[in-house]
Order: C-alpha cells, then sequence, then structure tokens
C-alpha cells in the first residue's frame, strides 16, 4: 500500500491490476486485493483487472476477482480476460472486458474500427471453450505445476540465483543478482540483459531478462514453464554451467 500511495499523484487515473501475475507469478491474497481495490476506490482511481490467470493457481492459493473483493468498483472497474491461457488457446486472439456500459461500449466501436473484431472460427473454439469443464484445465495444471517445482528447485541450486515460488501463471521469476558481476565463458554481465544474452548464447535457452518488464528490475529473468517439458530436463540442466563450483564441460559435450 505504501508503494501504491507513493506512487499516486493527482493524475493518476488508473491502476493496472494482475492476479495471479505475468510476470512473476505472484498472487495476491484476498485481503490484498480487497485492500488494494478500497485504495483505489477512496483515491477515485480506475481499475483495470487483468485476470486471466485466474484458474492457474497451485498449492491451494485463492485470489478473488477485484470487484467481487469489492463490489463498491463495479462503476470504475474494467475486468480483462481471454482464453489464451486457461484454455491453452493463444493465438486465438480472443479476450473480453466487462465493465460499466458506456466503457464497453466505446472499446467495441474502437476495436471494430481498429481489428474489425474477432474471427468467426475463433469465437466458436471460444464458446466452446467457455462450455466445457475445466477437466483439461486441470490436466495442464498438474503439469504446469510439476514443472514449476522443477523448475523453481533447479534454479535455487545454481549458485547466486533465488527464485522464489510462485503461487499462479506460469513463470518463474528469479533474482539472478548474485550472478551478476560474475564471469562465465569469459564474459562478465552487469545486467540481466546481458546475462540472458549470455544464456542464449552459451546455453541456447531464450529468457526474458527483468528490464524488459520493469524498468529497476535489472536482477530478474522471467522463465515460462508453459511449453517446456524440455526445458525440465534439458534447458534447466543447461543452466547448470551457471553454478561456478562445478566445471565446465568440454565444448563437445554440452548439453544440446
Ligand atoms: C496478463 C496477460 N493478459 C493478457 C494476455 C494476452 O493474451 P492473448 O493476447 O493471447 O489473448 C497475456 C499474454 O501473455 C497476459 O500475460
Amino acid at each position: 500500500m505504501e508503494q501504491l500511495e507513493a506512487a499516486r499523484t493527482d493524475r493518476t487515473k488508473v491502476l493496472l491490476f494482475c492476479s495471479p501475475s505475468n510476470p512473476t507469478g505472484a498472487v495476491y491474497s484476498a485481503e490484498q486485493v480487497e485492500a488494494i481495490g478500497r485504495w483505489a476506490l477512496t483515491n477515485n482511481i480506475w481499475v483495470v483487472t487483468d485476470e486471466i490467470y485466474e484458474h492457474l493457481l497451485y498449492d491451494g492459493v485463492t485470489s478473488p476477482s477485484m470487484p467481487v473483493a469489492v463490489p463498491e468498483l463495479a462503476d470504475t472497474c474494467v475486468v480483462l480476460n481471454g482464453v489464451a491461457k486457461t484454455y491453452a488457446m493463444t493465438g486465438w486472439r480472443v479476450g473480453w472486458m466487462i465493465g460499466p456500459k458506456d466503457v464497453i461500449k466505446a472499446a467495441t466501436n474502437l476495436q471494430s474500427h481498429a481489428t474489425s473484431n474477432v474471427a468467426n472460427v475463433s469465437q466458436r473454439a471460444a464458446i466452446a471453450a467457455l462450455q466445457g469443464s475445466l477437466e483439461a484445465v486441470d490436466e495442464m495444471k498438474l503439469a504446469f505445476d510439476r514443472r514449476r517445482n522443477t523448475m523453481v528447485s533447479m534454479l535455487n541450486e545454481i549458485d547466486g540465483v533465488q527464485c522464489p515460488v510462485p503461487h499462479g501463471a506460469f513463470y518463474v521469476y528469479p533474482n539472478v543478482q548474485g550472478v551478476l558481476g560474475k564471469t562465465i565463458r569469459g564474459k562478465t554481465p552487469q545486467t540481466s540483459a546481458e546475462l540472458a544474452t549470455l544464456i542464449l548464447e552459451e546455453a541456447e535457452v531464450a529468457v526474458v531478462p527483468g528490464e524488459a518488464l520493469a524498468p529497476a528490475a535489472i536482477c530478474d529473468c522471467r522463465m515460462h514453464s508453459v511449453t517446456l517439458t524440455l526445458l525440465r530436463v534439458s534447458a534447466a540442466s543447461r543452466l547448470c554451467w551457471l553454478r561456478p563450483s562445478r566445471p565446465e564441460p568440454p565444448a563437445q559435450e554440452r548439453p544440446h
């Protein structure tokens, strides 16, 4: 709350809220969601709440929808959601907004001129997904959960890397501060962007540096556990060479 208050000015109009979060996988508790919603209400700030990861929660954690936690926000809150994450339908380009009528009408007008709306086949597929059961989602979640645990524990085995356990979405967001400034394969990364380039070139693993996501996050990297069964066995083990204690394998034995 102090951070929000410190960032607020007379010109603050909207709070963008995302829980579970991209990029960190962090989940706000019911109390936190309510406190943040009440803060917005008190300060006359609209809330745009992106709830696209609502079903991707682990460890029994829950996180309420913002206007459910603070019903008084109904007239100043827009909920965003879509099929991309819950139903693994990234690329179908279907999402939706729930909000006050006038806002939705204005957004509809804007979108109809900008993109001429969503392709019919995508709309049909989205309806089928939404009307189906969440059984497939539960199955997918089990796989994400396994990968999450594997990624977190393998990352935490690397000296200098601290990876908190994410309770939602499908990202891990390790702090790599302890690796920065160390010389690895002749290069000495000073920022997570430089480390990301090094990891890409040497381990052939793509990670997103924290600077790309939050200007101050020079020591964080985001990694996905969605499509990456591979990451478990291959990419995460490729990162093992970051462990200074482990001798580097000769070039021909480096994992591919
Ligand atoms: C928080 C959040 N909202 C929305 C989206 C957009 O999903 P799409 O454009 O695939 O529907 C993403 C995708 O990465 C996301 O992380």
